[in-house]
């Protein structure tokens, strides 16, 4: 199967990584439901994709945004049920890009703000342009961050800078992302998706059983208490044992010769 291009969502697949780019230019990339749905739709494909997936890159079109919220436009006349639904869409389609079984490089090529820094928030990790700012701008409009903003937030950077955040509005630069840990790295804005690129393509040359292990014991680890925590990264590890990769990593170790690893 090929992932087919839906309206507003390119990808690009480089052999085992994908890159995927939100393409709404002329509303910043905003993510109405539309732009929401086809962007859960093609990670699915791509999840499900017969030549597999190892590592993805999610970036924004165009010179200005990564993302510059969800669509203002669509929100402003939201009932407290819609709004409910809204929110709930979001925060499902969030959380199944979180859980996706490779990792995904959110590259920050503008503006990430409200839902789009949530969306890099949902991915495994943040490189900013230097141009790139973040902000959950949300107080400015009302309300708060609604796809998971005031939760992955702080588990990124701490409570106390996710509350100045959230309750100022203030849009930080990518160094501020950087020494606060929401981001990973700043590179020069016409280096990012190469170095993303060249990041996921690393990635890709591991063991996918075991990243995807070690994704899934860190997302599912990280909110229980450590001792169950550590019980969950027991069964993870073990479970790799008796896979031919594993048979594979250890056989080349001994062998002094690069691995060669089919994700078996
Ligand atoms: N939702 C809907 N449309 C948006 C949008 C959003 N979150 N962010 C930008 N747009 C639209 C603008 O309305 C404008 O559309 P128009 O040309 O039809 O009027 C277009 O994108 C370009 O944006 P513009 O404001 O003209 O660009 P700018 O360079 O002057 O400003 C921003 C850029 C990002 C500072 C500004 O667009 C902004 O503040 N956006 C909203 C950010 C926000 O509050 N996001 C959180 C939402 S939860």
């Amino acid at each position: 199967m090929t992932t087919q291009e839906l309206p507003f969502i390119r990808v690009v697949r480089e052999g085992p990584v994908a890159v995927i780019t939100i393409d709404r230019q002329d509303k910043l990339n905003a993510l109405n439901r539309q732009v929401l749905n086809n962007l859960a739709s093609t990670f699915d494909a791509l999840a499900h994709d017969d030549a597999p997936v190892r590592a993805a890159v999610l970036t924004g079109a165009g010179e200005k945004a990564f993302v510059a919220g969800a669509d203002i436009g669509e929100m402003s006349t939201l009932t407290v049920e819609q709004a409910r639904e809204f929110a709930s869409l979001g925060h499902r389609i969030l959380a199944s890009i979180e859980a996706l079984p490779f990792p995904v490089i959110a590259a920050v090529n503008g503006f990430a703000l409200g839902g789009g820094c949530e969306l890099a928030l949902a991915c495994d990790f943040i490189f900013a342009a230097d141009n790139a700012k973040f902000s959950q701008p949300e107080v400015n409009l009302g309300v708060i961050p609604g796809f998971g903003g005031t939760q992955r937030l702080a588990r990124r950077v701490g409570l106390g800078r996710a509350r100045e955040l959230i309750y100022t509005g203030d849009m930080i630069t990518a160094d501020e992302a950087v020494r606060i840990g929401l981001a990973n790295r700043v590179v020069p804005k016409a280096e990012l998706l190469n170095v993303a690129r060249e990041t996921a393509a690393k990635i890709a040359t591991k063991a996918p059983l075991a990243v995807s292990a070690g994704k899934r014991a860190m997302l599912r680890g990280y909110d229980q208490d450590l001792s169950s925590a550590n019980a969950l990264e027991i069964v993870e590890f073990a479970g790799l044992f008796g896979s031919t990769d594993q048979t594979e990593g250890m056989m080349a170790f001994v062998e002094k010769r690069k691995a060669q690893f089919t994700g078996a």
